[in-house]
């Protein structure tokens, strides 16, 4: 299942499941640009020592910004050439003291910037990416959504549930609309995985959920890199508008 010397841009890609991405993407020989708005995870971003892998360019960048969305594409394309590949990974859940915010308490501005990272970078993303796949004939799609998308979120606010379900249903029309130029849209809904955001919570809660995890275990980052890897190769180009549950069994569709 390899990826051709490839492009790809994986956002949030510095740290947790997208650091994952990116390894798992630069492993099967595909150039990567990061962007990532967190200038530590950038700087302590080890690139892996393997030769015959991809090459990778670490971009600090804000995807709910139009202006920082040029950058990053202009740097991947004198870099490494057209982005044939883009996982919308990167995504905010804020939290008070581990708990979500109540909607009676949440403020509009909060709302707002959930919505400006978690969805509207996808859209600027997935929009700005269209002229070097549709050029090339050949495109991959990921958008990294969540279970809150099938379940409600039982942990995180109603900012970030709303916008894990309205990743499905990006997924799907853009599915649609960049089929015929040979562009796959896909999400991954992962179930509970074990990274800096999820330790945002309080133990027992991780700990809860495990318990309701059939396979006995919360998930690591590799599982859900594992999934991208497979859908952004070209053995996957049959599958389009699909949302791959990737969650230990704890909810079937
Ligand atoms: N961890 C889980 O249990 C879990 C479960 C389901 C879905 N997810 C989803 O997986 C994805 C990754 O989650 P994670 O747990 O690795 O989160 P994380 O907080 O550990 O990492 C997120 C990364 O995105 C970056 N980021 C955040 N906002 C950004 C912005 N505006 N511009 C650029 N980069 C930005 C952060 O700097 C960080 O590197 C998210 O979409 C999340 O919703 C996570």
């Amino acid at each position: 299942m390899s990826t051709a010397r490839r492009c790809a841009v994986v956002t949030g890609g510095a740290r947790g499941i997208g650091e994952a991405i990116t390894r798992e993407l630069l492993a099967r020989g595909t150039d990567v640009v990061v962007a990532d708005w967190n200038a530590t995870a950038i700087d302590e971003f080890r690139p892996p020592a393997d030769q015959d892998g991809g090459r990778v360019t670490l971009v600090r960048a804000d995807v709910s910004q139009e202006a920082d969305w040029f950058r990053v594409l202009e740097v991947a394309r004198s870099t490494y050439g057209p982005v044939t590949v883009l996982v919308n990974n990167a995504a905010i859940s804020p939290k008070r003291d581990g708990r979500r915010t109540p909607t009676s308490e949440m403020s509009l501005d909060e709302w707002h910037s959930v919505l400006a990272v978690n969805l509207t970078g996808a859209f600027l993303g997935s929009k700005l990416v269209h002229a070097d796949m549709s050029a090339a004939g050949w495109g991959r799609i990921v958008n990294i959504s969540s279970q809150a998308a099938r379940t409600g979120a039982r942990v995180a606010g109603v900012h970030y549930g709303a916008t894990k379900a309205a990743l499905l249903g990006l997924t799907r029309t853009l599915a649609f609309e960049y089929g015929p130029d040979g562009i796959t849209v896909n999400a991954v809904t992962p179930g509970r995985i074990m990274t800096p955001m999820a330790a945002g919570v309080a133990d027992e809660v991780n700990q809860a959920m495990q318990r309701d995890i059939p396979v006995g275990r919360l998930g690591t980052p590799e599982d859900t890199a594992a999934v991208v890897g497979f859908l952004v190769s070209d053995q996957a180009g049959f599958v389009n508008g699909a949302t791959v549950d990737a969650n230990g069994g704890s909810w079937m569709g």
